[in-house]
């Protein structure tokens, strides 16, 4: 008996395509860019299972093309901004992705940022290469303490809180805001909430975005957020590109109105060559690479793997979003 279909968009892991391996019959995207979406698109139709990750557009037209065939997509990632989570719920399309196993490596690249950014790593590591470090002197490249300031941290689901870990080990203090309040967790870490997001803003020495995007969070930092920010304030965006306005970041960073900005995605990815925040010294980007680590990519590739394996041997699936 044939197995059934499910296409990979992308090389994976050798352990994320065994387990896919024992259940289905897998055709793997053998280049390094993602498929055309034409290609998705009749994947769709073709196959029971997508594995993706967030470069593919997982919207109405591909779910529409697989409402006879396709019952599960799951992504390589815990992000899902690129799925159309509705259009899936009503074909009966089962959407999962990979919570839990990347929020310590997200975290981790959170505080290389703020580090980067606050003590000059990326234009101390600049400015030895190019031939500057001629002598020393007690003034050059003063950078700004982590240790004794403040984090407001913007989202406290898994990343959040793992980014909160790490400031109390910094010996931050640490202020929140979240959709829900956590009092176990205020109380557990000391923590603060504030309601009013533009309260914590305007006190902020460091924030750290690790919301969701959605309507909600589109543009959530533009202009007026970041009048409010001290001058002195530097922010890190380790979630999603879009929740901050570039174009108001970059008259921000320019006009000094900020201190700094530390980045792993950004609006659009890949970022332009010559977007003219990359000529700033007080700003700092990485190519989306928060859960980038060898150890937890595949752990990420085994756990996208495991919900197509658990739908397709009847048993529950892990990280279902919308079942
Ligand atoms: C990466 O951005 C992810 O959502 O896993």
């Amino acid at each position: 008996m044939s197995l059934p279909k499910v296409f990979v968009t992308r090389i994976i892991p050798p352990e994320a395509q065994e387990i896919l391996n024992r259940v289905a019959e897998i055709e793997i995207w053998p280049q390094d860019t993602k498929p055309p979406q034409e290609v998705i698109i009749q994947k769709a139709a073709e196959c029971i299972g997508l594995f993706t990750t967030i470069e593919d557009q997982i919207n109405s037209e591909v779910l529409q093309s697989g409402k006879d065939s396709l019952k599960i997509v799951s992504n390589y990632a815990v992000g899902y901004d690129n799925f159309d989570i509705d259009t899936a719920t009503k074909n009966g399309i089962i959407m999962c992705n990979t919570p839990d196993v990347l929020s310590q490596t997200t975290a981790d690249l959170a505080f290389g940022l703020m580090l980067s950014i606050a003590r000059n790593i990326v234009k101390g590591d600049n400015f030895v290469r190019s031939g500057k470090w001629t002598h020393w002197h007690p003034s050059t490249l003063l950078g700004r303490d982590i240790y004794g300031a403040n984090l407001l941290v913007v989202g406290l689901g898994r990343i959040g809180l793992e980014v909160c870990r790490r400031a109390i080990g910094f010996g931050m203090e640490i202020f929140y805001h979240s959709r829900t309040r956590k009092l176990n967790l205020e109380k557990e870490l000391g923590i603060n909430y504030v309601s009013k997001l533009k309260d914590g803003i305007s006190k902020a020495d460091f924030i750290s975005i690790n919301t969701i995007m959605n309507d909600q969070t589109y543009h959530l930092f533009g202009k007026e957020e970041f009048n409010t920010m001290k001058n002195s304030a530097i922010i890190v965006n380790t979630a999603r590109g879009p929740i901050i306005d570039m174009e108001s970041l970059y008259e921000a960073l320019k006009n000094n109105q900020i201190a700094g900005a530390a980045v792993d995605v950004t609006e659009p990815e890949p970022i332009p060559n010559n977007h003219p925040i990359l000529s700033l010294e007080n700003f700092v980007v990485t190519p989306h690479i928060g859960s980038a680590s060898i150890e937890t990519r595949k752990k990420m590739a085994i756990a996208a793997a495991k919900n197509i394996e658990a739908y397709l041997l009847k048993k529950t699936i892990p990280s279902s979003i919308n079942s």
